[in-house]
């Protein structure tokens, strides 16, 4: 079954390919020009137990230019929501639909999902993991500065799911990876030793001006994730703010990103999302190519 589940699923060979098909998609699509259509006569499920804008809405225009159709599932509307469970869902959602997306609470749903689906299951972000999101991010480093492998990136603030997605892809794609995270908010370190060990470059710092020196890219996350809301964060992620004095150690020509949304003056300061060395806005398009690209491995037999 192709389920996409997590980068570290795939080769370095696999998600090139992806990324390629992603971004042919994209020039057609803007070229005005015919648009290959693998979900033609096929129905997509999204089940979101989250908020989402971008997964959501990308995922929901993706479908349909591939031909599909997208069925947007809240968790709340489904029996799901009254305590029905994930396998039961499973097994009944895989006769009707070809493929499923889930942006879930719990990692272990997603994997359970796909453990009785008889059909694709998409990881849409859990609190493991976002690699969907990360795929588009590798797309608009490969737009602006022509490559991935070699590249420095610097990830700044909370070692969350998207951290964990940047890793596995530092492993897979074979770039630098520097994390500065205040103490106790760390990447869990079972997945640095994965990428450690399959012969990553990946440091971890406390010092973020120090992780920034000469980086091609700075990338970071709000400070408070869904399901994060308690604790100390903001006073503990303060000196992990990406501001001009942090773009300033990077190399002239990084760039800034972020998964979205972002909340100005907490994790990046108006002046440099809104600067000129900003690619967010294109790294949101990317996910409605990105995402076009892993719906037609999965569910159209392309990449
Ligand atoms: N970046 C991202 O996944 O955004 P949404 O939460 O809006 O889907
Ligand atoms: N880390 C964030 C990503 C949002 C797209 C969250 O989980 O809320």
């Amino acid at each position: 079954m192709r389920h996409f589940l997590d980068l570290k699923d795939f080769t370095k060979d696999q998600l090139n390919a992806m990324l390629d098909y992603g971004i042919a998609l994209r020039q057609n699509y803007k070229a005005g020009k015919a648009h290959d259509t693998p979900l033609s006569g096929k129905h997509f499920g999204m089940i979101f137990e989250k908020q989402s804008t971008r997964t959501r809405v990308s995922f929901e225009v993706g479908i349909s230019q591939l031909g599909g159709t997208p069925i947007v599932l809240s968790a709340n509307d489904m029996q799901l929501g009254r305590g029905e469970s994930i396998s039961d869902t499973a097994k009944v959602l895989s006769g009707y639909l070809d493929g499923v997306m889930i942006r879930c609470l719990f990692h272990q749903t997603l994997m359970d999902l796909a453990q009785h689906a008889d059909m694709p299951v998409i990881n849409g972000l859990t609190d493991r993991s976002h690699p969907c999101q990360v795929m588009a991010d590798l797309m608009t480093m490969r737009d602006v500065h022509g490559l991935i492998e070699g590249q420095i990136v610097t990830w700044a603030g909370d070692g969350n799911n998207v951290a964990v997605s940047w890793i596995e892809a530092a492993a897979i794609m074979g770039f630098e990876l520097r994390l500065a995270c205040p103490q106790g908010y760390e990447p869990p370190a079972d997945i640095v030793a994965w990428a450690r060990d399959k012969g990553a470059e990946i440091t971890l710092h406390q010092d973020l001006a120090e992780a920034a020196k000469g980086a091609h890219v700075i990338v970071t996350d709000v400070w408070i994730s869904m399901g994060d809301e308690e604790g100390t964060r903001v006073q503990d992620m303060t000196p992990f703010q990406v501001n001009d004095a942090v773009m300033e150690k990077a190399a002239p020509d990084a760039i800034f990103m972020h998964c979205l949304p972002a909340i100005r003056e907490m994790e990046v300061t108006a002046s440099v999302i809104d600067g000129k060395q900003s690619a967010v806005w294109q790294e949101a398009e990317n996910r409605l190519h990105a995402q076009k690209a892993i719906l037609a491995y999965c569910c159209g037999g392309v990449c």
